[in-house]
């Protein structure tokens, strides 16, 4: 027992830290929460004081017990709560009164179960929030730190992990039961742990804050179930990922609900587009299981973060190594050839028969000196950022302790600056001697994929780490100005969310200096005259309000190139309109723009992430296709060069074989322009650019369709 704890200086460090704990609920009746807390408690070690409080009881668990918080008279630092949920706001008062520094409360029936259940959890949060204290839960597991002058577990599980550095938030219980579970199983060390419950004051943003300074972890995992404040997540994320790396299982991958889509932004949105964005943006790896959570977890809190993609393979297995190539490759990293001077120090030990190309196969040797001389070899091969070892144990000649030491014994002569990974094909699992030489724990797989996506995503890390912070777009004041005056003209009159009209949306995009094709909304009568002012070919355009995507019901006549086409065209645009019920007064004469790469740029705000931006290859097949990126705002040059880069269809815009390249920057200007709109412009919900043409390098982009979607003035 350590009888000084270092001195709290963070908010949530009378969680983590504490000096002393009362555990409100504490009982010795045989399965009880409060039982199972204060047992745990006492059996891994607390280094502060306990106070159990029980109005029930004298003594519990061999300790003398308190009727109230507030009868200790000594200082608590935590409080743990498991009383019914009927007396935990009486609780919290007391606490209050003894003032308690932070407060775990574990009991249930609050927001996750009832409308008065969330009254009452707003009640407790203010009460505490006012007081200074800090509360995780309610509707909890706990939290422990393993730190070594603290050794807290104030959760009901009885697993106390191995000490290490990973710090890991669960917002479900039962999850964070397993997870823990697993952690022991992988022997994985921990830092310290949290189940965050209802998050109704502590948050996993708060977390981040809390762990991004904790000298006691480096590595981070969040399991997610949903996001309070995804902008604040934005803007701490970035700066916790520079310094450590986290790794986020967010769950519910499936698309979010029927929200009613109008235009095609927000139809290709759904919350986990949010999230693929938010942690695409911030540089958190994002991972569809929990095994994989681990297996990087493996990886990032035990070895540095890969300089490069190059990986040195040694095996004594071809399967598994082709295998591991392919993953390697699937995954953004390579397998380079290996130099001159590794190849022969390899041959002059290794039969002629072994593969000397990189993946270095010994060809069924299981000797340990073998594997010994090849992995510290290939390790200081300059050519090299990673190394991964694999091991078949091939006969029983030789044991896999004494393989499993010689790889730890070559792993401590390689640059300290690369990774080692290991796979060991057995179902006897990974012998412990592997982390007996210099370089501790390594990491062991037991399937070559495994190893190959682990340091795939730790070297996504790395490069997201070396990205410029970027810059965003300032629109000028003047600019500024025009484009409000043109969105407070456009609310005139709306009730409800509206769209905008043809002329205050081309003022709109002009205002902030995105070009649009010259258009002009005339009556049908009209038309050919306007176009004789824009000048042939013109496009005809259906205008009718509620009318959404022309273009499905015939609303849409291009390549015209006569004043008698034009007035043809009007009366055969009528019709066709009639046909469906709308009765057509107005159309858009449009200069036609011929050529491009058709691309769309759009807007839609999700309630809980806000504006979203999204980019992709446009025109009718977009929402078939789906050929897609998504931002949050702000969106920087670097976020938009990403943004372009991730589609699949962005070679075209590069010349894809012997087609014209396309103006690619004035595409990423674009984004940063629509982004920084919104910004400026909170009216506005939804905006779909689409299509815009890319014309070829320095001619920029023409917007040719454009809508964008305000909510009214507010009174
Ligand atoms: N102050 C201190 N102790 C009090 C108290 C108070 N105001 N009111 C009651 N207690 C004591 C009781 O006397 C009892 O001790 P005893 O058995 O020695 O008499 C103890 O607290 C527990 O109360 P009890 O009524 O037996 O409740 P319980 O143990 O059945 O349930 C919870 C309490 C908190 C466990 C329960 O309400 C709950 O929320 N369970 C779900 C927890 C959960 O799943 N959380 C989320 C995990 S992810």
């Amino acid at each position: 027992m350590n009888p000084k704890p270092a001195p709290i200086a963070n908010s949530l460090d009378p969680l983590f830290r504490p000096s002393s704990v009362a555990v409100v609920g504490a009982s010795d009746k045989p399965n009880s929460i409060g039982g199972s807390v204060l047992s745990n408690l006492l059996r891994d070690g607390y280094s502060g004081k306990i106070f159990p409080v029980n109005p029930n009881a004298t003594e519990v668990k061999g300790l003398r017990a308190f009727p109230s918080v507030k009868d200790i008279k000594q200082p608590v630092d935590l409080a743990v709560i498991a009383v019914p949920a009927k007396f935990v706001e009486s609780v919290v008062d007391d606490c209050i009164v003894a003032e308690v520094r932070g407060l775990v409360v574990i009991t249930s029936g609050f927001a996750e179960s009832s409308k008065e259940g969330l009254t009452l959890e707003r009640r407790i949060t203010e009460k505490v929030r006012a007081a200074g204290i800090r509360m995780v839960g309610p509707n909890c597991m706990g939290l422990l730190n393993t730190d070594a002058d603290y050794r807290l577990n104030v959760t009901f599980t009885p697993i106390w992990p191995p000490a290490g550095n990973i710090g890991i938030l669960s917002q479900s219980g039962a999850l964070g039961l397993t997870i823990l579970d697993h952690v022991r199983q992988l022997n994985l060390g921990i830092s310290s742990f949290i189940s965050v419950g209802n998050k109704a004051d502590v948050s996993g943003n708060d977390l981040l804050e809390y762990w991004a300074d904790d000298p006691h972890t480096d590595v981070i995992l969040l399991y997610l179930e949903s996001f309070g404040n995804p902008r604040k997540f934005a803007r701490i994320a970035p700066r916790v990922v520079r310094k450590k790396p986290i790794i986020a299982v967010k769950a519910g991958r499936s698309a979010a609900g029927s929200r009613a889509a109008s235009s095609h932004s927000a139809a290709l949105a759904s919350l986990d587009v949010a999230v693929d964005a938010l942690f695409d943006q911030t540089g958190v790896l994002r991972t569809d299981t929990l095994e994989s959570m681990f297996d990087i977890a493996a990886l990032l809190s035990t070895q540095p973060i890969p300089a490069g993609p190059r990986v040195g393979v040694v095996s004594n297995a071809g399967g598994p190594s082709i295998l591991l190539a392919d993953a390697c490759e699937a995954h953004g990293l390579k397998l380079p050839p290996l130099c001159g001077p590794t190849t022969e120090a390899l041959r002059e030990f290794l039969p002629s028969h072994a593969g000397f190309a990189n993946p270095i196969d010994l060809v069924g040797s299981d000797r340990p000196e073998d594997f010994e001389r090849a992995v510290r070899i290939v390790g200081n091969d300059p050519n090299i950022d990673a190394v991964v070892v694999i091991f078949i144990p091939p006969l029983l000649t030789t044991r896999p302790e004494d393989v499993a030491a010689a790889i730890a014994r070559a792993a401590g002569e390689i640059p300290k600056d690369r990774p080692i990974l290991n796979v060991f094909l057995s179902s006897q699992g990974t012998p412990e001697m592997l982390g007996s030489g210099r370089r501790g724990r390594i990491p062991s797989y037991r399937y070559p994929e495994n190893a190959a996506i682990s340091l795939a995503a730790a070297y996504e890390c790395g490069q997201w780490r070396k990205r410029p912070e970027g810059r965003a777009t300032v629109i000028p004041m003047p600019a500024v100005d025009r484009m409000r005056r043109a969105i407070e003209q456009a609310q005139v009159g709306a009730g409800e969310n509206f769209w905008l009209s043809a002329e205050h949306t081309a003022e709109v995009l002009d205002a902030v200096g995105i070009p649009m094709a010259e258009s002009h909304v005339s009556s049908l009568e009209g038309a050919s005259a306007a176009a004789q002012k824009i000048g042939f070919p013109v496009v005809l355009k259906a205008v009718a309000p509620g009318l959404v995507h022309k273009s499905d019901v015939g609303g849409v006549v291009l390549g015209l190139k006569s004043v008698d086409e034009v007035a043809r065209a009007a009366v055969g645009l009528r019709q066709r309109m009639a046909e469906v019920g709308v009765d057509l007064r107005d159309v858009l004469v449009q200069q036609q723009i011929d050529g491009g790469i058709e691309m769309l740029i759009g807007v839609t705000t999700d309630p809980v992430f806000g504006p979203l931006i999204v980019c992709g290859m446009g025109g009718v097949q977009v929402e078939l296709l789906k050929d897609v990126s998504f931002r949050l705002t702000p969106v920087r040059d670097t976020d938009a060069a990403d943004m372009v880069a991730k589609l699949r269809s962005a070679p075209l815009l590069r010349g894809y074989r012997g087609s014209a390249p396309a103006d690619e920057s004035a595409v990423i200007e674009a984004i940063m322009k629509v982004s920084s709109l919104v910004e400026i412009a909170p009216e506005i919900l939804e905006l779909d650019l689409n299509p815009i043409k890319v014309l070829e390098p320095g001619r920029g982009i023409v917007v040719v369709d454009a809508r964008i979607r305000a909510t009214p003035k507010t009174p």
